[in-house]
């Protein structure tokens, strides 16, 4: 048995921050979305906690930001830009996940300390990261002060549209984190990849996969 630090502590600040952040957004949201129907704290109250919070989530997104940008462990978020390889392996990911797990296949993918994602994780984490998160962050400030942000809304074509695309980002975000939590459920023990985002420690049964060259930077699979 193999321990891996594969999770700096600005990551699992970050990202148990940025967890339990999300939750009460989707709790205070519901809340403010369906009052009259749900009505476990007031309206008042759900809006004053989903705005602190998203305030919060806004500044903690930019220590996950800021720590990959200046750390080596960006390469973790590397593409592999041959677009062959790419789908090949994220096909293979997808066929473990569907098939190869329940046939007590092994996982076609071998985390090592720079290379931690595969190429599905990778692919799907940059999306969230870079563009469904930021574009909920920027409806959602657009929202919180329309007056003074009403430039912005009429370009975009009125509050019904920021919010359209605010509330379908949220139902997207709310059927990943179920994905997500599953896939967590996934590693070599139900909460081994759960404990390695505390702990920032991966245990690995075999030997960790080789590094792949600083200069290469891809995810070959
Ligand atoms: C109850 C909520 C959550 C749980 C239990 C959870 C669990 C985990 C676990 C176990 C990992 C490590 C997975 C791995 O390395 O394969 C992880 C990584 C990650 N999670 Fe979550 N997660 C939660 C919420 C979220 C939310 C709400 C987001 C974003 C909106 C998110 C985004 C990410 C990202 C981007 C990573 C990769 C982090 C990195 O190393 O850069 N997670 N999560």
């Amino acid at each position: 048995m193999q321990r891996l630090y594969i999770h700096p502590i600005p990551v699992r600040i970050w990202h148990w921050t940025n967890a339990v952040g999300f939750v009460l957004m989707i709790l205070s949201g519901m809340q403010i979305r369906y009052v009259g129907l749900i009505d476990v704290v007031s309206f008042r109250a759900a809006v004053t906690v989903h705005n602190f919070v998203g305030f919060v989530l806004i500044a903690n997104f930019f220590v996950w930001f800021f720590f990959y940008i200046f750390s080596d462990r960006i390469r973790a978020y590397h593409s592999e830009l041959n677009p062959r390889k790419h789908f090949i392996g994220s096909f293979r990911q997808i066929y473990y996940y569907a098939f190869g797990i329940f046939k007590g296949e092994p996982n076609p993918f071998q985390v090592s300390i720079y290379r931690k994602f595969n190429p599905l994780q990778s692919m799907i984490y940059q999306i969230i990261m870079m563009l469904l998160v930021p574009v909920q962050f920027y409806t959602g400030i657009l929202m919180w002060d329309v007056k003074r942000f009403s430039a912005q809304v009429n370009f975009f074509g009125g509050v019904r549209v920021i919010d359209t695309v605010h509330v379908l980002i949220f139902i997207a975000l709310v059927f990943y984190l179920l994905v997500h939590v599953y896939l967590g459920t996934l590693g070599h023990t139900r909460t081994a990849h759960f404990k390695a985002m505390m702990t920032g420690y991966e245990d690995m049964e075999e030997e960790p996969a080789a590094e792949p060259k600083p200069s290469s930077g891809t995810h070959s699979t």
